[in-house]
C-alpha cells in the first residue's frame, strides 16, 4: 500500500499499523510531552498509555499502535 507520512511518501504491507509503518521508516519517537519535551512513540504498544498519538487524514490524536493503515493514508507526526 501506498501511504504519506509527514508528506512523504511510502510503502506499507497490508495489516501494518501506523506505528508499524514509522518504525519501519526508522522512526521511534513521533512527538514530545507538552511540559518536559520528552520523546514519545511506541510505549505500550497495546493502546493504554497514549505515547504513540498522530495524527491520520486530519483526524487528531489517533493511537498509532491501534490504527491499521488502509492504502493513501495521511500520517503526520509532531516531529517530522
Ligand atoms: S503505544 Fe501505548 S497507546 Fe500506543
Amino acid at each position: 500500500m501506498r501511504v504519506t507520512i509527514d508528506g512523504v511518501p511510502s510503502q506499507a504491507a497490508q495489516g501494518q499499523t501506523v506505528a508499524g509503518a514509522l518504525l519501519a521508516a526508522g522512526r521511534t519517537s513521533w512527538r514530545t510531552t507538552r511540559h518536559a519535551g520528552k520523546p514519545r512513540g511506541v510505549f505500550c504498544g497495546i493502546g493504554v498509555c497514549f505515547d504513540c498519538l498522530v495524527t491520520v487524514n486530519g483526524v487528531a490524536d489517533v493511537r498509532a499502535c491501534q490504527r491499521v493503515l488502509v492504502d493513501g493514508d495521511d500520517i503526520r507526526t509532531e516531529e517530522p
